[in-house]
């Protein structure tokens, strides 16, 4: 029988079933979130150095290209810049397996070059978050290439071993290995395990001496000046280390088999006392556990561990060409705002260099509707409670690429799920078209910035082909276009950082079973703001007592919108955000 695998490591991350005791009697009340923070207040922007801005034509971006354009981060009106690793690594996952956690990768310059845009950035008020990937490091980590060499080395109990006179391991699923998560090493006569690829040995979180190791690597850093952590997967950091079998069926709760043991929120802990308290910067996690309860143990104040999550409920949804519900989508980020209408704080995002592009999955990348709809995404991002992430390309509305064929991909795991595809004899056309459209290659395609040849990205060969619409989707053109994608979101940004009322303002749904548009408030003291974004190609509408509260019109991506006392219509992606009288 031919079966469809499902793609991407978000899907083993299905989140918020089962809650929630703590958390679940908010139902009925709305509720301002207002213990005040610089991090709540940014508004994040995600660079992926590779694709970025190539300075010395060698195709791939590096630091200098990110220096030329630190004017436009500052137009851009973001406050703080999220870059993913650009540490020595040998690339077997684009830098998310490090040999060398204080040396900076050739590719991108030098540390020096690393000091003159960190500067840059401090002077046009931009804060800096650091990739920290230590769940596994590279298996090229003089710790790993020690460990592996004898079961005497110092570091071999930095790794998780299974000695092979157990005999072999129970399986374990690896996230982009068909083979699974362990892999035997001759020369300790062990099994070795590595959650993700054969290349990313798993950091052994038990060990002090490692743990150790990681807080002064976080202090490194945090003395050049970054303000912010940002933890690699970091869920998976403790584990049951008896290792037993997988249990079949459990796939969609993955991390509570893999991780996520109670043991993580001691090392939390002690890495706050260590590295975030002294130094004074924050730390946000990757995925935050199963449930709503996990994130706000990892997350809330008084537990003093991590300080913002984000979690894979938002980016697991649309996954297939089609499968865009706004009622689900509706539900599961009002779930989550009810959660932490309190206690806790989360970043609001809904793409980032594993996904593929957010026009293409929640807005529409129809010539005809790709600016609208990616105006009202940003708009929706950008006027949500939690801190907005978003992701570099996506305040352009970049759309992804056409990749029909696999040998076209060069990323492990889209590899990886081919392997494991036909292992299972699945469907493969059927699979390739899921690929197409929700590989995370899509969101990995260089910046566009001009109609040059590369889109200006770079003089030489780029390391990734160009998106073939970058002379009708570029920077230079949305510069000068007072209604492009770009300039919406520069409308945006400085009406977040201008208004405290979107960072803290009390949220609340209105209309929950309109299947086109979502509506919802945000009040803060006698502020209260309504925004209307239609979801669909077709007009429609919407009936709400607050209409006739409306004052002024802040932002609308169209010239008008018709509305009476108690109804407007909204055109096809239609965003609009209002003030109320109170
Ligand atoms: C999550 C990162 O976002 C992803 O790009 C990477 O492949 C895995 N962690 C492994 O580090």
């Amino acid at each position: 029988m031919k079966k469809i695998i499902i793609l991407l490591f978000g899907i083993i991350t299905v989140i918020g079933c089962t809650e929630n005791k703590k958390h679940e009697k908010q139902d009925t009340k709305i509720q301002a979130n207002t213990s005040k923070t610089w991090w709540k207040e940014g508004v994040l922007y995600q660079i992926y150095p590779q694709s970025f801005k190539d300075s010395d034509g060698d195709g791939i971006g590096d630091f200098k290209g990110i220096i030329e354009e630190l004017d436009y981060l500052e137009s851009l009106g973001i406050t703080m810049v999220w870059m993913n690793p650009f540490f020595d690594s040998p690339m077997i996952d684009n830098g998310y397996d490090v040999s060398d956690y204080r040396a900076i990768h050739l590719l991108y310059g030098t540390m020096e070059d690393f000091d003159t845009m960190l500067a840059g950035m401090e002077e046009r008020g931009i804060k800096f978050v650091l990739d920290v990937v230590v769940n596994h490091s590279s298996n090229q980590h003089h710790w790993f290439k020690e460990a592996s060499s004898s079961r005497d080395s110092k570091y071999y109990n930095y790794y998780h071993w299974w000695p092979a006179e157990k005999g072999e391991p129970p399986y374990r699923y690896s996230i982009f290995d068909p083979e699974g998560a362990w892999d035997y090493n001759k020369a300790t006569n062990s099994y070795y395990l590595h959650t993700f690829a054969e290349g990313q040995p798993d950091l052994n979180w038990e060990n002090p001496k490692l743990r150790q190791e990681v807080y002064d690597i976080m202090k490194f850093w945090a003395e050049k000046g970054v303000h912010g952590f940002r933890m690699d997967a970091f869920q998976f950091a403790s584990k049951d280390t008896t290792f037993p079998k997988f249990p079949e069926g459990h796939e969609k709760d993955f991390i509570k088999w893999y991780g996520m043991r109670p043991q993580l929120h001691d090392y939390l802990k002690e890495m706050y006392k260590e590295v975030m308290e002294p130094y004074d910067v924050f730390a946000v996690a990757e995925g935050a556990g199963s449930t709503l309860q996990d994130a706000h143990d990892i997350v809330d104040e008084d537990r003093y561990e991590l300080q913002t999550a984000y979690h894979f409920e938002y980016v697991d949804m649309a996954k297939e060409p089609g499968s865009f519900d706004l009622t689900e989508f509706k539900e599961i980020f009002t779930k989550w705002d009810k959660s932490f209408a309190e206690d806790g704080w989360l970043a609001i995002f809904l793409a980032n260099h594993d996904k593929a592009r957010i026009v293409n999955r929640f807005g529409n990348p129809s010539p005809e509707f790709r600016t609208v709809s990616a105006q009202l995404l940003n708009t929706f991002l950008l006027s949500m409670r939690g801190t907005p992430y978003t992701y570099n390309g996506d305040e352009l509305g970049m759309t992804n690429i056409d990749m029909p064929n696999i040998d076209d991909y060069v990323d492990i795991e889209a590899l990886g799920n081919y392997k494991k595809a036909l292992k299972i004899n699945s469907d493969m056309d059927e699979f390739m078209k899921i690929l197409n459209y929700s590989s995370r290659e899509n969101s990995r395609t260089p910046m566009q910035w001009n109609d040059s040849e590369n889109a200006g990205f770079t003089t030489g060969n780029p390391w990734k082909s160009v998106n073939k619409n970058y002379r009708d989707i570029n920077v230079e053109a949305q510069d000068k276009d007072p209604n492009s994608v770009l300039n919406h979101f520069r409308k945006m940004t400085k009406l977040r950082n201008d208004n405290e009322v979107f960072v803290y303002g009390a949220y609340e749904m209105l209309d929950k079973h309109n299947k086109q548009v979502y509506a919802y408030t945000r009040t803060l003291d006698n502020k209260k703001v309504l925004v209307l974004l239609n979801f669909s190609d077709q007009e429609s509408e919407i009936s709400l007592e607050e209409i006739k509260q409306v004052e002024t019109t802040l932002i609308n991506n169209y010239s008008s919108f018709t509305s009476t006392d108690s109804k407007v219509t909204l055109k096809p992606y239609q965003a609009v955000v209002m003030t109320l009288k109170k």
